[in-house]
């Protein structure tokens, strides 16, 4: 278990988490297991995670689970994860019982029917939740959300003057939520892959080489850790 104890550092905690859940295809390959035991074994870190997060006082989470460029992969593969998800939300129950707030984020119009209603009805059920907020990216790109803002914004009539920084904030998937502090991506890449590249400009990064599956209460300790050791100026000094 970690290391954090609520009462101890929950003022230094980042406010908003989000996390890029990478790694699970290489995990399973180094075990010679097909890609979808991968990604198994990376829905069960991430309900541990998620739980974590919740249980030390995190605010908002939001984790990326399947990005608007994922498509690319064999259909075998999406339909793997997209059956994953099933489970994950025929599940979602739990999350309620946990007092955690579920909400996605991305482009889920396009998604089969089951899985929207699946959605709907997790957002519901845990829409009076006072813990956690944890936000599932899911067919999600930052320039997708981007020039969906950029759609709603011009439908709505507004005088291109008056738009400001606060109007694109406003109409993106993550209207009211507070930018993400903090910034973790596992697996040994450096790279953001088109996640929340707008709300990202002062965030903080945390990177490591371990795999999404084998990621740890105890890692997200570390990153914290790391996080609180930080000195954000903002562009000031
Ligand atoms: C992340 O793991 C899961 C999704 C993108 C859905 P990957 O499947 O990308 O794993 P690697 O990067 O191939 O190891
Ligand atoms: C980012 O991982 C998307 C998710 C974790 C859902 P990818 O594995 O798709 O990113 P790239 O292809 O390495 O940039
Ligand atoms: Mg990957």
């Amino acid at each position: 278990m970690g290391i954090f104890k609520k009462e101890k550092s929950f003022d230094k905690l980042p406010t908003h988490i989000a996390i890029i859940m990478d790694g699970n295809g290489r995990w399973a390959k180094k075990r010679s297991l097909p890609r979808t035991a991968g990604h198994a074994a990376g829905s069960k870190t991430f309900k541990d995670i998620a739980r974590y997060g919740n249980k030390i006082g995190l605010k908002y989470m939001t984790v990326y689970a399947f990005s608007t460029e994922n498509w690319k992969r064999p259909q075998e593969e999406v339909n793997n994860i997209m059956n994953i998800l099933r489970d994950y939300l025929r599940d979602a129950k739990n999350f309620k019982d946990e007092n955690i707030k579920v909400k996605f984020i991305g482009d889920i119009s396009v998604l089969d029917e089951d899985i929207k209603e699946l959605i709907a009805d997790a957002e519901k059920e845990s829409e009076n939740a006072t813990g956690m907020h944890l936000n599932i990216a899911l067919n999600y790109g930052g320039r997708d959300e981007i020039v969906h803002a950029v759609k709603k914004i011009m439908k709505s009539g507004v005088d291109p003057d008056s738009i400001t920084e606060q109007t694109i904030s406003e109409n993106l998937y993550t209207a009211e939520m507070p930018d993400p502090d903090f910034i973790i991506r596992p697996s040994g890449e450096y790279r953001l892959s088109n996640y929340l590249i707008w709300q990202s400009a002062y965030a903080e990064y945390w990177f490591s080489d371990i795999l999404w599956p084998d990621f740890k209460p105890k890692h997200l300790d570390m990153a914290i850790e790391d996080y609180q050791k930080r000195n954000r100026r903002y562009g000031g000094v």
